[in-house]
């Protein structure tokens, strides 16, 4: 019987195997370099120090690309490096043609390519469209009305009152709270920011303005970086007040409760947030992009953020007659979860994801970045290997936050050393932890040394988190179990034509167990996780054509399973927070 049975299911995989290969047959397989590359961000005030000053930097990064390499990573996108007052660390940009002179010199951000290129590890830059520094040449002619700069920023004029009293033009409030107008006497004019008092933004119903923008990324694609990651894409446009009678209208309120006018999460942003004029510029900018790469022959990747709801961030890969970004990022493992998320959500998130994108174009999986918390705090240190193996195994491009790689936690940064723009206009002693993003910047940790290994300063810009002793790279490097050993394997695994080329399928065989399929032609594999506190037994047999014995390719470090052990498809038993990538042994 049980013969028969094992050929039924040789003669059932043969037939897959066939059709799969019909259906391969006509899809070229060649990918470009991107397509399902790991990216690596790096927060650059934070990852290395090369001159003892407390503050991380180029020559930082360009000594430590060698451990990009180990980890499997092919490219690495860098914060803002431009010269910069830093009020939004370097997300205010004074000098978009010039590097920050506390991170280095040109000639460093030059052997930083030099380097990377011998690595082959191609560098992306952070291109900040929406708003300069107000302490840019361009903002301070603005606001002395200097004929060619007077257009670059929006401005308009506010309210007097019957006592001489000013206000503002209208109610809007900026991501970081409080209005989002600031008055300038030069002008008797208010300037719109939709971030800091320091971060004007930019006209972009001023054509000047978007060639000058166009010229910023060629004068970088043409310096040799392999694209640009650009920022909060969405805000670039205001609505055109002129349908207004010439005045920009109030946002409607949200009726939230719990929020005052001064909160962002007050009014609905129905006229300063994805206005439709966007993906028509977002098409223009990515011609500057293809210009560059058809010429070279080499791609150069656009990606863009945009923090936005699902329909609007797929617009990003382009629509009808407008060009997309290669790689409009992915925020549902941040956005749609949290720490009482189970299996069922996962996969709910991951094929919403998947569901929306368009078909032909590449899905990618972020789970942080410099704005967010970190996976190990936001869920919990044991399902970093979990994690992980959600970025670095589901179908297209994996972005890992610096430091993710070895399970990082939060730092602790107290009220009097806080840093962020946006935890300091709370004004809140003790509720500014809930929107400071320096817990997630605090120092890389390298080693058990000083400062962890980040600096040899006596302080550092922001303190190193608690517990760095034994979490770092040297521990994890020796250790045989370790988050970063499990990232190699991965990165290792994902280099296979299942992970890179194979169809995807998903269940939640529990409320508790997320599980997925990766198969091309007969190469088949299931990453099973559980993602509870208790133990379960599950059937991995609910999966077509899954049964038998699988084997462990990876196993998060807390298994009691190691590689090529075997498992029984229908019968496994996984440890609370246990999770598993098993092949099919055929
Ligand atoms: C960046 C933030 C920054 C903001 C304003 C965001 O999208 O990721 O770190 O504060 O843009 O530039």
């Amino acid at each position: 019987m049980k013969y028969w049975l094992a050929m039924w299911h040789i003669l059932i995989i043969s037939i897959a195997v066939v059709s799969a290969q019909g259906r391969y047959e006509n899809t070229n397989l060649k990918q470009d370099w991107w397509e399902t590359a790991v990216f690596y961000q790096i927060y650059p005030r934070s990852f290395m120090d090369s001159d003892g000053d407390g503050v991380g930097d180029i020559n930082g990064i360009t000594s430590r690309l060698e451990y990009l390499k180990e980890l499997g990573v092919d490219a690495t996108w860098l914060s803002p490096i431009f010269k910069s007052p830093m009020h939004d660390f370097g997300y205010d940009v004074s000098d978009y043609y010039s590097i920050q002179p506390e991170y280095g010199s040109m000639e460093d951000f030059e052997q930083l390519l030099r380097k990377a290129g011998e690595l082959n590890i191609k560098i992306i830059l952070d291109f900040v469209p929406n708003h300069s520094s107000n302490e840019s040449d361009w903002f301070i002619k603005s606001s002395n009305k200097d004929e060619y700069y007077s257009d670059w920023y929006v401005w308009e004029n506010g309210h007097l009152d019957d006592r001489g009293q000013r206000s503002p033009p209208n109610n809007w409030v900026s991501v970081f709270r409080k209005t989002a107008w600031t008055y300038m006497p030069t002008r008797d004019q208010y300037y719109l920011h939709q971030f800091g008092t320091s971060q004007p933004d930019f006209n972009y119903r001023n054509p000047v303005v978007v060639e000058e923008m166009k010229n910023v990324i060629k004068f970088w694609l043409e310096k040799g970086v392999a694209g640009m990651r650009i920022n909060s894409i969405n805000h670039l446009f205001e609505v055109d007040k002129d349908v207004f009678g010439g005045r920009y209208p109030n946002e409607p309120l949200t009726g939230k409760p719990g929020l005052g006018p001064e909160d962002y999460g007050y009014l609905d942003h129905v006229y300063t947030k994805d206005q439709d004029e966007t993906y028509d510029m977002v098409s223009q900018l990515r011609d500057v992009f293809d210009a560059i790469s058809i010429r070279d022959n080499v791609t150069r990747v656009m990606m863009t953020e945009a923090s936005t709801t699902i329909k609007n961030a797929v617009k990003y890969y382009g629509e009808g007659i407008h060009r997309g970004a290669h790689i409009p990022f992915n925020f549902a493992l941040i956005a749609d979860l949290d720490k009482d998320s189970d299996a069922r959500d996962i996969k709910f998130a991951v094929d919403r994801w998947l569901t929306y994108k368009p078909l032909k174009k590449q899905a990618n999986w972020v789970t942080g970045n410099h704005d967010k918390s970190r996976v190990a705090s936001r869920f919990r240190p044991e399902l970093v290997d979990a994690f992980n193996m959600l970025v670095l195994l589901l179908p297209g491009i994996a972005i890992t936050y610096m430091g993710e790689e070895i399970g990082m936690v939060n730092g602790f940064v107290p009220w009097s050393e806080t840093k962020d723009p946006q935890a300091c206009n709370t004004d809140d002693p003790v509720n500014f932890i809930d929107v400071s993003r320096d817990p997630v910047r605090t120092p890389f940790q390298w080693s058990n040394g000083k400062n962890a290994g980040f600096s040899s300063a006596e302080v550092t810009w922001l303190p190193v988190a608690e517990g760095y002793e034994h979490l770092n790279v040297a521990a994890q490097r020796s250790a045989v179990r370790s988050h970063y050993q499990v990232y190699r394997t991965l990165t290792n695994l994902r280099l296979r034509p299942a992970f890179r080329l194979g169809r995807y399928e998903s269940l939640a065989l529990h409320r508790d167990v997320f599980a997925f399929k990766r198969w091309y032609n007969d190469d088949t594999y299931v990453v099973v996780m559980n993602v509870g506190r208790v133990y379960h037994v599950v059937n991995l047999t609910a999966f077509d054509l899954i049964f038998g014995q699988l084997e462990v390719e990876a196993s998060s470090v807390l298994s009691s399973r190691t590689y090529s052990d075997s498992v029984q498809a229908n019968y496994l038993d996984l440890a609370a927070d246990e999770a598993l990538v098993l092949r099919m042994q055929v």
